[in-house]
C-alpha cells in the first residue's frame, strides 16, 4: 500500500511505546517499576466521577455543542479570569477531548509549507510531529540546563525570520520541569507582538508548580488577541483517562478548529463536561494534596539521582518530572533507558524521546509511590554500577 508522503512526517509519543515494551516484559514476570509514564497516579476525586455519572444517568449521552457546552466553556473562561487576571469571553474558549488535540488542530489550522515554527526542544514530541505534518519548518530552540531548562530569549530573537508564523512554549516543562521566569514571558510577549507571531502557550501543569507563582502569556496586556492558551483537566484533576481539554484561543481561530472538531470527532462527550463542570466549581482541596505529595517525591528522587555515580539531576520548579543529566556514565541516552528496562526493571524515557537537545539525560515521572521511587533509584544505582564495572 502506498500512504500519503504526509503520514510518514506524523511523528509519535515515545511514552507509549516504552509502556508496551515494559508490558511485554511483566506479562513474562518480570516486576517493572514505571517511571515513564506522565499521569497522576492519584484517582480522579469522588465529586467529578459522581458528577459524570449523574449528567449520563440524566441522559447527557447524545451529541452536543462541536466547541464544547456553554456552561463548561463559561466556567473556564471565569477560570481563566481568576487565574489570569484577563477577561475572556466563552465564545473564546474551545473544548476537546484531551488537551492534545488542541495543538493537532490549532497547528493544522495556522501552518502550512514556507511557514517556520519555533518551538523548545527537548519538549512534548507532539509539537515537532504536528509542525512537521503541515509540511512547515520546525526550528527548535535548545532547553540548557545551565539555564535551568529555560528559553534563551536571545537565541530565541536570533532565530526569528519573516516567516516565524508561530512560538510554542510549555510552562512548567514536560520533560525538564522547567518554569520560564516572568521576565522570559514578557521578552517572548513582546518579540511575538514585535513580529507578529501566534504564540502556543501549553500550560497543562499549570497548577503543578512548587516554587513561585505560575505566570501566563495570556497576562501579558495585548496578547489575548495572539496566544492559544491550551490547558485542560488531565494532570490538575488527575483526569488523563477522560479526556477533556480545552483552548482559549483568538475568534478568528475558533471556527476553523470547530470545523476540525465537526470533521474528525464532531463533539466531546457530554457527561465527561458536565464532569469538567465539577473539577472547576466543587473543592479544590485534592490540587493542593497532590501537589505536596509530588514534592516530596521529586526531593526524594532528587536527591537518590544525585548520589548515582555519574548523574546529576537539577531540582525542578513544575510539573512531575525530572531529567537527570547522565553524560558521565559514558553511554547514550536511549540505550541507557534500553538497558534499565531490560536489566533493572525500571522503565524511563531517553532525553531524546523529546528532540534532538535532549542527548545525555534521562526523563523519569515521579508520578509514583515513594515505594515505587525507592525501588527505582536502588535498582539505577545497582545497574549503572554493574555498567562502570563491565566498562
Ligand atoms: C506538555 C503536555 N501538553 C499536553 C499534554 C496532553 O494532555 P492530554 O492528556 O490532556 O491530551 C501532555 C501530556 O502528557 C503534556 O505533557
Amino acid at each position: 500500500m502506498e500512504l500519503s508522503p504526509k503520514i510518514t512526517r506524523l511523528g509519535t509519543e515515545s511514552a507509549f511505546k516504552v509502556l508496551s515494551k515494559a508490558q511485554a516484559l511483566e506479562a513474562k514476570g518480570v516486576d517493572v517499576v514505571h517511571l515513564e509514564i506522565g499521569e497522576p497516579d492519584f484517582d480522579t476525586p469522588k465529586n467529578i466521577c459522581d458528577a459524570a455519572a449523574k449528567a449520563m444517568s440524566q441522559g447527557c449521552t447524545h451529541y452536543c455543542n462541536s466547541q464544547g457546552i456553554i456552561t463548561l466553556r463559561a466556567e473556564v473562561a471565569k477560570e481563566i479570569e481568576r487565574t489570569r487576571g484577563v477577561a475572556v469571553d466563552p465564545e473564546r474558549v474551545v473544548v476537546t477531548p484531551g488537551a492534545k488535540p488542541i495543538m493537532f488542530y490549532s497547528i493544522l489550522a495556522l501552518l502550512e509549507e514556507g511557514d517556520e515554527a519555533i518551538y523548545p526542544n527537548p519538549s512534548f514530541p507532539i509539537y515537532e510531529s504536528m509542525i512537521n505534518f503541515t509540511g512547515a519548518k520546525p526550528v527548535p530552540i535548545p532547553l540548557r540546563e545551565e539555564l535551568d531548562f529555560r528559553f534563551d530569549v536571545d537565541e530565541l530573537e536570533s532565530k526569528i525570520t519573516p516567516r516565524t508564523k508561530l512560538i510554542i512554549i510549555n510552562s512548567p516543562h514536560n520533560p525538564t520541569g522547567g518554569v520560564l521566569e516572568r521576565d522570559d514571558i514578557r521578552s517572548i510577549a513582546a518579540l511575538a507582538k514585535e513580529h507578529d507571531i501566534i504564540v502556543l502557550s501549553d500550560e497543562i501543569y499549570d497548577h503543578i508548580i512548587y516554587e513561585g507563582e505560575p505566570y501566563s502569556i495570556l497576562s501579558v496586556p495585548g496578547m489575548l488577541d495572539r496566544t492559544i492558551l491550551l490547558n485542560g483537566f488531565s494532570k490538575t484533576y488527575a483526569m488523563t483517562g477522560w479526556r477533556l481539554g480545552y483552548a482559549v484561543m483568538p475568534p478568528e481561530l475558533v471556527d476553523p478548529v470547530v470545523r476540525l472538531i465537526v470533521n474528525s470527532v464532531s463533539c466531546t462527550a457530554a457527561f465527561i463536561q458536565y464532569a469538567g463542570i465539577e473539577a472547576l466549581t466543587g473543592p479544590q482541596d485534592s490540587i493542593p494534596r497532590m501537589v505536596n505529595e509530588f514534592k516530596k517525591r521529586r526531593d526524594m528522587i532528587v536527591e537518590g539521582l544525585n548520589e548515582i555515580p555519574g548523574v546529576s539531576c537539577l531540582r525542578p520548579k513544575g510539573a512531575f518530572y525530572v531529567f537527570p543529566n547522565i553524560k558521565r556514565i559514558g553511554i547514550g541516552c536511549a540505550q541507557l533507558a534500553d538497558y534499565l528496562l531490560n536489566e533493572a526493571g525500571v522503565a524511563t524515557l531517553a532525553g531524546t524521546d523529546f528532540g534532538k537537545y535532549g542527548e545525555g539525560y534521562l526523563r523519569l515521572s515521579y508520578a509514583t509511590s515513594q515505594e515505587n521511587i525507592k525501588k527505582a533509584l536502588d535498582r539505577i544505582d545497582k545497574a549503572v554500577a554493574n555498567l562502570a564495572a563491565v566498562h
